[in-house]
C-alpha cells in the first residue's frame, strides 16, 4: 500500500510517502522551490500544494500518481470548524481559509487526474505531529507533547501512545500559543515571525530578571499548567503598543540596533516559554505513567527548553523527531492512515533524517561540467576536507541524502575550524551574512562527545541538533568558535552508524588536531539549504567557500 502524506496547510510545505509501512522518503518543497519555508504562511493558501516535492516522492520510488492508494493531509477542516476561536483573526479570513480548504481534495485529485473519494483523508494536524515523533522513536508507550503555533484550535496537545494507537488527552487551546508568542516576539524584535531561533540566540545576552514580572503576566505558569494571555497575540487592535508599554520599544526592522533590553525582552520569553513547558512536562508525567517522552511541534526546536526538559528529568527517555516543525506532520498523517487502513505492521524505530534526494557521480560531474568548472577526484575526500577545515578554510560538504528537517546534519553542510575564534566573522563575512550574535553549532564524535559537552543521557535526538548542553568549562578555550555567550552548544552527535562519511571526516579532524569536533551550519546563503549539485555550485560560486566537496568530487575557489 502507499501512502502520500502531504503538509501544506500553514508553511513548511512538505511530502512523505510511507510504502507497506515503511517510510520511503520525505523532503520539503522550499528545498525545490527555493523559497524559504515554501510558501507565505497565509490564510488564502492552505490549497497550494507541495507538488514538487510530491512529483519527487513519486519518483525517488518509482511510482506514478495511479500508484498511490492514499493520501493524507495533515489538517482537519471538521476539527477547526468544531473549536476554532475567531478572536485570533478576522471572520472573513477564517472563510477564505475554510473555502481554500475545501478546495483541497480538488486539488489533489487535478494533480493525481483521477477522483480520490476515500482515498483522501483530512488528518488532525496535532495527532499527524504526534505520530511523527512517537512511531519514528521505537518507544512501546510514550507521552506525548506537542507545543506549537496552532493546529486546527490548540497550541499546545498532550496524548499518550501505546502500540499503535495515539489517544488525545488534552488541548490548550488559542489564545494558549507558545508558538504564537515567539512568532509575536519575534516580530516585536525586529524579526521576520520564523525567527524565533534569532530570538533564542539573542536571549543568551539578556538579563531574564529585567522583564521577568511583565512576562509572568503574559505566561501564567502554575504547577502543572499554563494559560498565555491574550493581551498580545492574535490579530485585532494594536497589541504592539500594550507591549511596548510592558517591556519598552521593539524594534520595527532588523537594521535597527539591538539594544540591551532587546536581549533582556528575548531572555525573559526564554525564561517563561521553559517554565511553561516545564509544567507541561509535569502534568503528562501526572497522567501517564511512563519514563517515554515524544516531543513535536515548532516550539520543539528550541534546543534550549528541550535542554531544560532534559535536566529536569522528569522523563527517562525523549525523543524528538529531525523534523518536529510542521514538515514533519507529512511523515505523521501518513502513517496514521497507514495504521488505520492497512493490516501490515507499521515500520518503527527508523528516525533517520537523511530521507531526500541523493545524487549520484554521474549527476555531479554533468553540474560541475555544465558550470564550466573544474575539479579533480578525491582518494579520500574526508581526510581532504579534515586538512582543509584545520587549516583555515570553509569547507562546503556535500554527499548522499537530503535532511528532512530545519537542520544540515553532515549532508549539505558548511564545515569550518571550531578552533578559531576568528572563524565566526569570517563565516559570516564570507558565507552566512548572519546578525553576529548568532552562534554556530558544532558537530562532535558521539564517543567523544562526554569530554566535552554536558550532554547527560545521548538520545537519536541528540543526532539532530535539538539539545543545547554546557560545553565543558575546561573545553571551552580549545573550541571557542562554537561557545555561545551562555557557555552553551547546539551540538550534534555523530555516530559512526548514523553518517559514517561525516563521521569519518571528524574523526580525520580529530587526528590531526586533537579536537573530535567542527563547526556545522547549514550550506546555504540567506535560502533554503542547498538540494542539488547545482543549487550547491551557486552558492560556492556566489559566496567566500573556499571549498566545495561532493562525494569524491572536490572544487576549490
Ligand atoms: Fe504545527
Amino acid at each position: 500500500m502507499n501512502i502520500l502524506g502531504i503538509n501544506a496547510v500553514y508553511h513548511e510545505s512538505a511530502a512523505a510517502l510511507l510504502i507497506d509501512g515503511k517510510l520511503v522518503c520525505a523532503v520539503e518543497e522550499e528545498r525545490f522551490n527555493r523559497i524559504k519555508h515554501a510558501k507565505e504562511a497565509h490564510f488564502d493558501n492552505p490549497h497550494q500544494f507541495p507538488e514538487r516535492a510530491i512529483r519527487w516522492c513519486l519518483k525517488h520510488a518509482g511510482l506514478t500518481a495511479d500508484d498511490i492508494d492514499h493520501v493524507a493531509y495533515s489538517f482537519d477542516p471538521k476539527l477547526r470548524r468544531k473549536r476554532f476561536d475567531p478572536d485570533w483573526w478576522f471572520p472573513q479570513w477564517e472563510e477564505t481559509f475554510l473555502l481554500r480548504l475545501s478546495q483541497v481534495q480538488g486539488v489533489a485529485e487535478e494533480l493525481f487526474g483521477r477522483k480520490l473519494g476515500q482515498k483522501f483523508h483530512f488528518v488532525p494536524h496535532h495527532l499527524s505531529h504526534a505520530a511523527s515523533a512517537f512511531f519514528p522513536s521505537g518507544f512501546e508507550r510514550a507521552a506525548i507533547l506537542n507545543i506549537d503555533g496552532i493546529g486546527e484550535a490548540a497550541g499546545s496537545e498532550l496524548a499518550k501512545a501505546e502500540g499503535t494507537r495515539i489517544t488525545p488527552l488534552e488541548t490548550f487551546d488559542y489564545p494558549h500559543s507558545l508558538g504564537f508568542l515567539w512568532e509575536v516576539m519575534s516580530g516585536y524584535l525586529g524579526f521576520s515571525h520564523y525567527d524565533a531561533s534569532k530570538v533564542m540566540g539573542l536571549a543568551a545576552y539578556g538579563n531574564a530578571a529585567t522583564f521577568r514580572h511583565q512576562f509572568e503576566q503574559i505566561i501564567r505558569v502554575g504547577n502543572d499548567d499554563y494559560a498565555v494571555t491574550p493581551d498580545y497575540i492574535g490579530f485585532h487592535g494594536n497589541k504592539m503598543d500594550k507591549l511596548a508599554e510592558m517591556v519598552g520599544p521593539g524594534r520595527y526592522t532588523e537594521t535597527e540596533p539591538l539594544l540591551p533590553h532587546h536581549a533582556d525582552i528575548a531572555a525573559a520569553l526564554q525564561e517563561a516559554t521553559d517554565a511553561a513547558v516545564l509544567a507541561l512536562v509535569r502534568r503528562l508525567k501526572r497522567k501517564v505513567g511512563t519514563d517515554n517522552l515524544c516531543i513535536a511541534g515548532g516550539v520543539a526546536l528550541n534546543c534550549v527548553t528541550n535542554e531544560v526538559i532534559q535536566k529536569s528529568g522528569e522523563f527517562k527517555n525523549i525523543f524528538i523527531p529531525s523534523a518536529p516543525h510542521d514538515a514533519g506532520t507529512a511523515i505523521g498523517a501518513a502513517m496514521l492512515v497507514h495504521c488505520a487502513r492497512d493490516k501490515k505492521p507499521l515500520q518503527r524505530g527508523h528516525c533517520t533524517p537523511y530521507l531526500g534526494p541523493a545524487y549520484s557521480r554521474r549527476d555531479i560531474l554533468t553540474a560541475v561540467n555544465s558550470a564550466g568548472l573544474k575539479s579533480r577526484q578525491s582518494k579520500s575526500p574526508a581526510r581532504d576536507a579534515a586538512k582543509m577545515i584545520a587549516d583555515g578554510k570553509i569547507v562546503a560538504w556535500f554527499q548522499g541524502r537530503m535532511e528532512f528537517g530545519p537542520r544540515a546534519l553532515g549532508n549539505r553542510s558548511l564545515l569550518a575550524d571550531p578552533r578559531r575564534p576568528e572563524m565566526r566573522n569570517i563565516l559570516n563575512q564570507k558565507v552566512k551574512h548572519r546578525e553576529d550574535f548568532r552562534p554556530f553549532a558544532p558537530s562532535v564524535m558521539a564517543e567523544h562527545a562526554d569530554d566535552w559537552f554536558e550532554t547527560g543521557k545521548h538520545t537519536a535526538s541528540h543526532e539532530f541538533m535539538l539539545f543545547a548542553p554546557r560545553v565543558k568549562p575546561d573545553r571551552r578555550d580549545r573550541i571557542p568558535a562554537i561557545v555561545h555567550q551562555d557557555g552553551t552548544a547546539r551540538v550534534q552527535l555523530v555516530s559512526r552508524k548514523s553518517n559514517p562519511r561525516f563521521h569519518e571526516l571528524i574523526s580525520a579532524f580529530h587526528a590531526r588536531t586533537g579536537v573530535p569536533v567542527v563547526i556545522n551550519t547549514s550550506f546555504n546563503d540567506s535560502e533554503p539549504i542547498v538540494c542539488t549539485p547545482m543549487d550547491a555550485i551557486v552558492t560556492f560560486r556566489k559566496s567566500g567557500i573556499d571549498a566545495l566537496v561532493m562525494d569524491d568530487v572536490v572544487l576549490t575557489a
